[in-house]
């Protein structure tokens, strides 16, 4: 008897792009007072990469966007939607996405951009498997692309030390696969927006002479972190009648290793299966799940098949998780 076929958005391709300049945790030290020991010790980043003139949100997104179209096989004329997660837009409006759109050539594309932070790319993730699950497109890009260096207030050594740039991009197809087969299984969002002092940027556009910086009370965020986390992916686990001894990979928000690993202890999942890249890349926000799954991926640890579990948390407060099947 054949297996009944579900319709899910499958991860068809993923690309990434990181701006060519890396500054070390020396080099930070020359421009605020810090060490390498205490931005090691606090958050494990051990260098981040900071983007040229050219290498803004839009550039990054594209050239993102080109790899996971790529590795999916799939033409820029197939693509029916782009979703991009960014805090740092190019412009207020137009949104990023269509500069995407036009810079890889999707002429059959709608795009809009979405902000929610560090959680922006678990947001995009469920309104384009929502997206899929409706029939409204077959093939959409989802995009994390940042440029904090140039929202960072470089006289603040609390927060400065702590961002990078770069952009991450998936694919997401439409396919007929059986129960056990590939796809996204959920995705879970949340926000409080009681919480938005603890971490927010100073200005916007909409605010006369108020470019604005980030904003952040660390040990309040770090407090929040660990428990709404824990508690997004536990959710995703009841949710999926799943234990964290199902899951293959974690693959967290990379925004401070003690964060990764109080959440990863509270899961009880061993740190040889949680991705880390947050020591290569500092936090680039909604562009740091895409980043982090990419490398995963492309060095063999994360195999065909493999069950993943997405969570991510940043200013809103916003939080949520996504599970996949690759
Ligand atoms: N280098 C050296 N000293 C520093 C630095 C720095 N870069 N930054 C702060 N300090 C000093 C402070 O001035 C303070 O000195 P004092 O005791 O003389 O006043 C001391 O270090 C301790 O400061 P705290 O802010 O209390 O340090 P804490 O141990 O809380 O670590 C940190 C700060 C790393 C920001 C921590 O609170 C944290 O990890 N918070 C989570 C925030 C985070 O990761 N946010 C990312 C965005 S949200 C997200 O994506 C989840």
């Amino acid at each position: 008897m054949s297996e009944t076929l579900r319709r899910r958005a499958v991860l068809a391709g993923i690309g990434t792009y990181l701006p060519e300049k890396i500054v070390s945790n020396a080099e930070m030290a020359e421009r605020v007072e810090t060490s390498d020991d205490w931005i090691v010790e606090r958050t494990g980043i051990r260098q981040r990469h900071f983007a040229g003139p050219h290498e803004t949100c839009a550039f990054m997104g594209a050239a993102a966007a080109r790899g996971a179209l790529a590795m999916a096989g799939v033409a820029a004329e197939d693509v029916g939607a782009i979703i991009l997660a960014t805090s740092t837009p190019d412009q207020a409006f137009p949104a990023t996405a269509v500069h995407v759109q036009a810079a890889i050539g999707a002429k059959k594309a709608f795009g809009f951009d979405i902000a929610a932070a560090c959680s922006g790319f678990i947001y995009a993730l469920g309104l384009a498997n929502s997206m899929i699950q409706a029939g409204q497109a077959d093939n959409i890009l989802v995009i994390g692309s940042e440029v904090y260096s140039r929202i960072l207030n470089f006289a603040d050594r609390g927060t400065c030390v702590l961002f990078g740039d770069g952009a991450g991009a998936v694919l997401l197809s439409a396919r007929d696969v059986p129960e056990s087969g590939p796809g996204i299984l959920s995705t879970h969002l949340h926000s409080d927006g009681t919480l938005a002092d603890m971490l927010y940027v100073d200005g916007a556009v909409g605010q006369p002479d108020k470019p604005g910086h980030l904003v952040m009370n660390g040990r309040e965020v770090f407090r929040h972190a660990v428990t709404l986390l824990a508690s997004a992916v536990n959710e995703a686990l009841a949710f999926n009648n799943l234990t964290s001894k199902d899951i293959d990979w974690l693959v967290p928000h990379q925004a401070n290793r003690r964060i990764i690993d109080g959440v990863g202890r509270k899961l009880g999942m061993p740190p040889e299966r949680v991705v880390v890249t947050v020591d290569q890349h500092a936090n680039t926000s909604a562009a740091s799940i895409p980043l982090a799954l990419a490398q995963a991926m492309s060095d063999g640890r994360i195999k065909p098949g493999q069950l993943i579990l997405l969570e991510a948390l940043g200013g809103g407060l916003t939080w949520g998780s996504a599970l996949l099947r690759l």
